[in-house]
């Protein structure tokens, strides 16, 4: 028998079929996540600089916003960039919600018992865990680039907000269940873009999960070392 949900689909023609399709959005997901992914790590590459001391981190930021020139203008890459991160995150939380909401349509009744057993914490996790990176992320612009929350901002001086942030343990604990949170989001994200863009063979599984775990805990272990450092007096 033909299912009629198949028998009602529509071939993939253009950009818009593809992005009404399940796995159009699961495609929108693996690019705009992987997008993040590689920001995420170029991001604590950057961060890590403030246990070589405040000349070099602010040296940094300062590169951000020059490098390119003279060809561009002051901060013009970093605008680029912004203007690449910005739609790519937006598309992907899009994306995350009609898939949560197509799940659930399809599935009129509740399942009267759990059928996850192939799920991981991870895997449930990643809709409650977005939204929380979401606020995260809208904490973390107004904390370092608005600088409309951190208790003593100077413009340019990264070096000194950051210390001044992570000198308040609530902030600290904050940065801490949110990076906790953006780890396990990795570590699930990376390896379900892995299956979706059909990277995951017999003799790849292992190796790409292995990878997913040690981008997760590299990453993760290297965000939360900044605000502890700091709030020990570890760095100062
Ligand atoms: C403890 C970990 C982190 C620290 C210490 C940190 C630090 C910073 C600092 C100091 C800035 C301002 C940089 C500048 O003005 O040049 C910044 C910007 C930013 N951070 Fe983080 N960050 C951390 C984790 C994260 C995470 C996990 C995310 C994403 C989920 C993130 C996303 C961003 C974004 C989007 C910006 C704005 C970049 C821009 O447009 O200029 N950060 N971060």
């Amino acid at each position: 028998m033909i299912d009629a949900s198949l028998a009602r689909s529509r071939p993939i023609t253009g950009l818009t079929s593809l992005w009404r399709s399940t796995i159009g959005k699961k495609y929108v997901m693996a690019v705009t996540g992987l997008i993040w992914f590689g920001y995420l790590i170029v991001h604590l590459w950057g961060n890590l600089k403030i246990y070589a001391g405040p000349s070099f981190l602010n040296e940094y930021g300062g590169f951000l916003r020059t490098v390119g020139e003279p060809f561009f203008g002051f901060s013009q890459l970093l605008w680029v960039a912004r203007i690449i991160l910005i739609p790519a995150f937006i598309i992907h939380v899009w994306a995350a919600i009609q898939l949560t909401t197509r799940d659930n349509a399809s599935r009129p009744t509740r399942y009267s018992m759990r059928k996850n057993l192939e799920s991981t914490f991870a895997s449930r996790t990643m809709i409650y865990g977005g939204v929380f990176i979401l606020l995260f992320v809208i904490y973390h612009l107004l904390d370092f680039t608005f600088g409309t929350v951190n208790p003593s901002f100077e413009d340019g001086n990264i070096y000194h907000n950051v210390i001044a942030s992570f000198h308040q343990p609530i902030v600290v604990l904050f940065y801490v269940l949110a990076m906790i949170a953006v780890g396990l989001h990795l570590w699930h994200g990376v390896w379900s873009l892995f299956q979706t863009l059909g990277w995951n063979t017999n003799r790849t599984n292992r190796l790409l999960r292995n990878f997913a775990t040690f981008a997760a805990v590299v990453l993760t272990i290297g965000n939360i070392s900044i605000p502890i450092a700091v709030l020990a007096g570890f760095v100062r």
